[in-house]
């Protein structure tokens, strides 16, 4: 898979990408992370990237010349299977949404900034818009890092334990169980003894139990699904 984002401040996206699974699942060629600054695409002298709003009001909007160029740029080179722009008003992210995107071949990240950007682009450019929740960031950067990792950890060989990302929360709609390592006691505090038995069918049915229970005690609208 290959993921190309396009931001103003591409200083904010280097450290998120640059561990752990994410750098692995680079050096192992599971993944191509390729991050654009806008500003390169710009003709103005000063490398200017935003400009009043015709509505007037306080905030600054992404111009539509600088994005266009570089997703044009991007475009002509291979096909994208989608073009996310990074946006509070957009659709829910969920892991729902990371397991589609995780069967792509190319996609496009346009992290927003300023108070927005030319509607233009939304409407000529963009196949999806999401949100990572309801709050506003100062950017889209931080939202593009969390749908890229979300997506790389699910590329099969990106983990070395490839059932890993099947055992997640949310897959299935249903939050992990509760998970222990050693000691097996510690201040009087013991693992539950189901898990020292050494029986493995009795496990795994004990974590199902635990999981739909952990599921309907914090997030009982999982369920309703
Ligand atoms: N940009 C600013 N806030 C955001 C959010 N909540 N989700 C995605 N992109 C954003």
């Amino acid at each position: 898979m290959r993921i190309d984002i396009l931001t103003v401040v591409p200083e904010l996206l280097k450290s998120p990408l640059n561990h752990s699974i994410i750098q692995r699942a680079k050096d192992k060629g599971v993944v191509e992370i390729h991050i654009h600054n806008i500003r390169d695409f710009s003709e103005d002298k000063h490398n200017k990237v935003d400009d009043y709003a015709f509505s007037g009001g306080a905030g600054m909007v992404m111009r539509l010349e600088p994005v266009v160029k570089c997703i044009e740029h991007l475009s002509e080179q291979r096909k994208y299977d989608e073009i996310i722009f990074t946006t509070p008003d957009g659709d829910q992210y969920n892991q729902k949404t990371a397991n589609n995107l995780s069967l792509k071949e190319n996609i496009m990240i346009l992290c927003g900034h300023y108070k927005g950007i030319d509607q233009r682009i939304r409407d000529h450019f963009i196949s999806k818009e999401i949100s990572i929740g309801d709050f506003v960031l100062t950017g889209g950067e931080l939202a593009a890092a969390i749908i890229t990792d979300s997506v790389v950890r699910l590329i099969p060989g990106a983990m070395s334990d490839e059932t890993s990302a099947l055992t997640d929360s949310f897959q299935d709609n249903l939050l992990s169980p509760p998970i222990y390592t050693r000691p097996a006691e510690f201040r009087g505090w013991r693992v539950p003894d189901i898990l020292l038995s050494g029986d493995h069918k009795k496990i795994e049915k004990w974590q199902e139990e635990q999981a739909y229970l952990r599921t309907k005690k914090l997030r009982p609208d999982l369920l309703k699904d």
